[in-house]
């Protein structure tokens, strides 16, 4: 078997402080991985004028695995300057964003929420073709059977017993038509066991907010999963806590939900926790170790029910610290 290599791409804000430490967690669980660092993001932009060097690209290719923390996009255009992890997206492919979330034990948490969503991650809206006279603005929105049957596909693996399909088609019969109907007969094809619903997006947040726990797995384009994911990492307890990993075939980047938070940055106290949720799913997804995996959100889990708490949980400890509370958990 050939070493497992994890490309390191720390960008902008805090990103720069929770990577490294979740990067201590997966060597502890896996010691033969080799770590290499990459660079992407603003700052990136500012000294090479591009977000992803083309090397960035070329590293993440070659070792098929990377974590990355988050970057800062200026609130106004800036030419030239696209985000970096859009570009990484586009770039690699990365066409399945799967973004997990689990009740943690923590004061005051919800329990028993354990859902999955599935956000189609190529296309939608986020194909960024805007088109202006200076009165009227056109934002082109692509879906494509391609794209809607291959997210389909993904979700129809990852489910357990039940799949939502969240769209509009009261609105848009015709694209979101198309997305919920390919991924239906994609389920009916791959997973005929499975129970599938829909749900108007609309719809779907409220449940969310309401009764998170009645979720499997939810399959949405691009847009929707990425305002749902927001909304449902509440559940888990907060941003601080949310993992993400971005799928393509044979290459994969990680990432916590959360962005630069440049509010709290270069202070030490941004929590580590998503960053590390992030690196399991790496062990699960990619390196198909689970009980790496497993071993880490466990390790979370118990450092959470110990007490340990960053700012954000309403703690003291460093980010440093965090980390250190995971790896006395696991043993380390
Ligand atoms: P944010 O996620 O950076 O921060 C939102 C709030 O959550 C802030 O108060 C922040 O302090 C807090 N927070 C976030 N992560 C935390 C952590 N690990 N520990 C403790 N507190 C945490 O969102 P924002 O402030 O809207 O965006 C800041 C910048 O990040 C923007 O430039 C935005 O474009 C970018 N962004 C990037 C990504 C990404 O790289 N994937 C995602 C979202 C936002
Ligand atoms: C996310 C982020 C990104 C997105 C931004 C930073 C472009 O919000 O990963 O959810 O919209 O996809
Ligand atoms: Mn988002």
């Amino acid at each position: 078997m050939t070493t497992p290599t994890l490309v390191l791409i720390p960008g902008d804000g805090i990103g720069q402080e929770v990577v490294p430490e979740a990067a201590r967690v997966l060597q502890a669980v896996m010691p033969a991985l080799h770590l290499v660092e990459a660079e992407a993001g603003w700052g990136a932009f500012q000294r090479h004028g591009v977000s992803v060097p083309p090397a960035t690209l070329d590293a993440i290719r070659q070792a098929g695995a990377a974590l990355f923390g988050a970057v800062q996009s200026p609130a106004r255009k800036v030419a030239g300057y696209r985000s970096a992890i859009l570009t990484m997206r586009q770039a690699l492919d990365l066409y399945a964003n799967v973004r997990p979330v689990h009740s943690l034990p923590l004061p005051n948490a919800r329990p028993h929420v354990n859902l999955l969503i599935v956000r189609e991650n190529t296309e939608g809206l986020y194909v960024g073709e805007e088109t202006s006279d200076g009165e009227t603005v056109t934002a082109q929105r692509r879906i494509t059977r391609r794209a809607s049957a291959r997210i389909g596909r993904v979700a129809a693996h990852l489910a357990r017993q039940r799949l939502t399909i969240v769209h509009k088609a009261n609105i848009l019969p015709v694209s979101d038509g198309l997305f919920r109907d390919t991924v239906r007969a994609v389920v009916a094809e791959t997973r005929p066991d499975l129970a599938v619903d829909e749900l108007l997006v609309d719809v779907a947040a409220y449940h969310l907010a309401r009764t998170p726990e009645r979720f499997d797995t939810l399959v949405a384009p691009n847009l929707y999963g990425d305002i749902l994911s927001d909304l449902a990492a509440v559940w888990c307890g907060g941003l601080g806590l949310a993992p993400s990993i971005n799928l393509g075939d044979g290459v994969a980047v990680a990432e916590p939900v959360h962005g630069s938070a440049p509010d709290i940055a270069g202070k030490g106290i941004a929590n580590p926790i998503a960053a590390i949720l992030s690196g399991a799913l790496l062990c699960r997804y990619v390196w198909r170790n689970e009980s790496a995996a497993s071993a880490i959100e466990q390790a979370v889990a118990t450092a959470l029910q110990r007490g340990a708490a960053t700012p954000d949980l309403g703690g003291t400890l460093s980010t440093r610290e965090m980390t250190d509370a995971v790896l006395a958990a696991l043993g380390a």
